[in-house]
């Protein structure tokens, strides 16, 4: 079967001469649920707005489902919450009209919601704990609530692969806990392919199959439970 990411001797840098990342081969298959960690700085935002098509390698190539990750077509089955996702223009917006708002680009359409949709953006939001809050402008929250509300608008669009970059920054730990627990819902439930970025592995090692580390390059891929100890100290693993 196709890997959902598939990063083939990825090198990369912003600019010329710099080296963000180098020679990094990946392989994500489909249903995979896969934390990636390391130390600021490592690459791992970078690593994944390359493998979603968002910055091409400088060398070597990025696929999505076996297609140029860049020109991929079927864009709308991709979730992204990308690294602070913060409050722009959607200050003023309530929980559900941004969740819906996750909806509306899944669909590709600017009309109205149909039932449909306004029940996949209930759902999406009960998932994450904000039934209560649906109606509350996004303003009036905690920033971890705020942040369950971008997840949210992730979920609504039912992608097949999601990409959460450091999506608990600012969540407590009982949210990080019930984020944990439906993610492994929507991994084992939904087959989604996961790819989740964090910095620090400890919060993820506990539900997570497959852990990749990147500094630079990627230091080491497998179960977390093989982890050389010498990737526990902090000193190897903060740059
Ligand atoms: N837009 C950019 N322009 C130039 N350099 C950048 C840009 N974004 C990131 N970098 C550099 O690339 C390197 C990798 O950054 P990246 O954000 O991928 O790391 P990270 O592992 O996600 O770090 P963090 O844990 O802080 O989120 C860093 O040295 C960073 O300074
Ligand atoms: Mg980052």
């Amino acid at each position: 079967m196709t890997n959902a990411v598939e990063l083939e001797a990825v090198s990369f840098g912003y600019r010329p001469g710099q080296s963000v990342l180098e020679d990094v081969d990946l392989g994500v298959g489909e249903g995979e649920f896969v934390a990636v960690a390391g130390p600021n700085g490592g690459g791992k935002t970078t690593l994944v707005r390359i493998a979603l098509g968002l910055e091409r390698p400088t060398t070597g190539r990025a696929l999505l489902y076996g297609e140029a990750a860049h020109r991929f077509s079927r864009r709308k089955t991709l979730g992204y919450l990308a690294q602070r996702s913060q409050l722009g223009s959607e200050a003023p917006a309530t929980v559900r009209e941004v969740v819906s708002a996750g909806r509306l680009a899944a669909g590709g359409l600017l009309g109205p919601l149909r039932r449909r949709d306004r029940e996949i953006a209930a759902e999406a939001i009960d998932r994450v704990g904000l039934a209560e809050h649906a109606d509350a402008p996004l303003r009036t929250l905690s920033g971890g609530m705020q942040q369950r509300t971008f997840i949210a608008k992730a979920l609504a669009g039912e992608p097949s692969l999601l990409v959460l970059d450091e999506p608990t920054t600012g969540v407590d730990a009982e949210s990080q806990e019930s984020l944990a627990a439906l993610l492994d819902r929507l991994h084992s439930d939904l087959g989604v392919t996961i790819l989740y970025v964090s910095h620090e592995f400890g919060a993820v090692e506990r539900f997570v199959e497959r852990l990749v580390l990147v500094r630079r390059t990627i230091v080491f891929d497998g179960a977390p439970s093989e982890l050389p100890g010498i990737w526990h100290d902090p000193s190897h693993v903060h740059a």
